[in-house]
């Protein structure tokens, strides 16, 4: 919303200008090219290396949602596991694999590579998604939340 109105923004400015004296107004091609979803690091200049396209307020968000989280897991490369396994890169990870974590035999044998639709379907119903599992919180039913916590993770562990 927030791009598409900026998009609009510009052709108010172009057009205002195409009616001016310039001679040589911006092609009108050069708005379009936009995606609504276009975040602003996208278009800038200075390109973040950063692994993830999530924008930052979706990564500021899922690190508050992970306070929720942050009372088992560390996600700091290096941290400690607490009641939770670290979970630096534990997206494409195997399920079960950090070692000197006391995992349950059910995520051990759950046979689970950890992409990012498998750990919102993990936060979704952790007790329906693997059985017998020893992660013992509540479903995380609203899907943007999931979104942002997982890209939370991603982004912290790149760093
Ligand atoms: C009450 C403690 C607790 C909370 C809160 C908690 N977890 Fe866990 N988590 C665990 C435990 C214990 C395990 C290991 C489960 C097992 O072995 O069955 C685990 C495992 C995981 C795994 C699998 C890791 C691996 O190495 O296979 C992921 C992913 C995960 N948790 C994500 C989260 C996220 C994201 C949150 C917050 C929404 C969260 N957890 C909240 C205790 C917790």
């Amino acid at each position: 919303m927030r791009a598409y109105f900026r998009a609009s923004a510009l052709a108010t400015v172009i057009t205002l200008s195409a009616c001016g004296s310039d001679p040589t107004p911006e092609p009108v091609e050069q708005i379009v090219v936009r995606e609504p979803n276009a975040t602003d690091e996208k278009v800038g200049e200075v390109q973040d290396a950063a692994p993830s396209n999530a924008s930052a307020d979706l990564i500021a968000s899922g690190k508050t949602a992970f306070n929720t989280c942050a009372v088992c897991h560390t996600v700091e490369k290096g941290a400690g596991n607490r009641i939770g396994p670290n979970l630096n890169r534990v997206i494409g990870r195997t399920a079960g694999s950090v070692t000197g974590f006391s995992y349950s035999g059910a995520m051990k044998s759950s046979g689970i590579t950890w992409t990012k639709a498998e750990i919102s379907s993990f936060l979704t119903n952790p007790a329906a998604k693997v059985s017998g599992t020893t992660m013992m919180i509540g479903p995380i039913a609203d899907a943007a939340k999931r979104e942002a916590i997982i890209a939370y993770i991603e982004n912290a562990s790149a760093n």
